[in-house]
């Protein structure tokens, strides 16, 4: 049993998880449900894109088995009070911009794990944090689940898929581009020798310019700062805000190809 946990507005991204899935599993269900307890007050939940009749349609063209799309009132029931608490891995990045998102995610995933009872998770490295939050979970409460994460699924001008992408104007979807741009051109500095975090994180933000920048790092690729220069890896990592829309994007430079 495969499982592939989705908020729906399904895109190729999401689309490719699945088809990782049915290769790792023989029955693959995927989860709809957009969390309410992942987003803050401030956040797009009400306004979140939900289409489940186009989603069941692609999946059904993916190869999934099941979907699986409760209520709210199913995943929390009447006196439901009990919630994963996450620890150092969901405090920064992210963490800081959203309290209570990864408590919200995992639990909410937790639930999902309980319910379904997969063997294998697939999950995208475009929420990276997330999947560093959710490896930790499973390693801690003993989940039998292998969780595996799927690389980044772009559009064809290198921008990572993304159910908000909705949310951008045909110019902010253009502006959008920036923050792979910084990718790539801290990723070609990585290539051409640069070890300097300092550096490396100065050309992301120099690319990303004018635009709304939540963060943006150059971390170890297990979330922890660098003391001194980068050995052969290094996760560059960013949120920004395009008009109303929360994007993220990353590269672990020194293991992914530069998009
Ligand atoms: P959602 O944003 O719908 O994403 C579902 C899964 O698709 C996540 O694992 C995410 O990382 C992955 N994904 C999204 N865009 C991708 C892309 N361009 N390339 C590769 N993978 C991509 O993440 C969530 O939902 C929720 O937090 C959830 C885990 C379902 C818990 O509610």
């Amino acid at each position: 049993m495969g499982l592939v946990p989705t908020m729906g507005a399904l895109h190729e991204g999401h689309l490719a998880l699945v088809r990782e899935a049915r290769r790792l599993a023989s029955f693959v269900v995927v989860s709809i449900f957009v969390n309410p307890t992942q987003f803050g007050p401030n956040d797009d939940f009400a306004r979140y894109p939900r289409d489940l009749d186009g989603d069941v349609s692609k999946l059904e063209a993916a190869g999934a088995s099941a979907v699986f799309a409760p209520s709210a009132g199913a995943m929390y029931g009447p006196g439901e009070e009990t919630r994963v608490r996450v620890g150092a891995t969901a405090a920064p990045l992210c963490g800081l911009f959203r309290p209570g998102h990864f408590e919200g995610v995992a639990t909410v995933v937790a639930k999902l794990f309980a319910l379904v009872g997969p063997c294998v998770a697939v999950f995208g490295r475009k929420d990276y944090q997330q999947l560093a939050v959710i490896r930790r979970m499973a390693e801690d409460l003993f989940f039998p689940v292998v969780v595996v994460g799927h690389p980044i699924v772009r559009e064809a001008d290198g921008v990572a898929m993304s159910s908000r992408n909705a949310y951008l104007s045909p110019e902010e979807r253009g502006r959008a581009r920036v923050l792979v741009e910084a990718l790539r051109a801290a990723g070609r500095a990585f290539e051409g020798g640069e070890r300097n975090p300092a550096v490396l994180q100065a050309i992301l933000r120099r690319v990303l310019g004018g635009e709304v920048i939540e963060y943006a790092e150059v971390l170890r690729p297990d979330l922890g700062p660098f003391e001194g220069a980068i050995g052969d890896r290094a996760l560059l990592v960013l949120a920004c805000r395009v008009g109303k829309a929360r994007l993220l994007d990353n590269l672990v430079v020194g293991e992914e190809a530069v998009p």
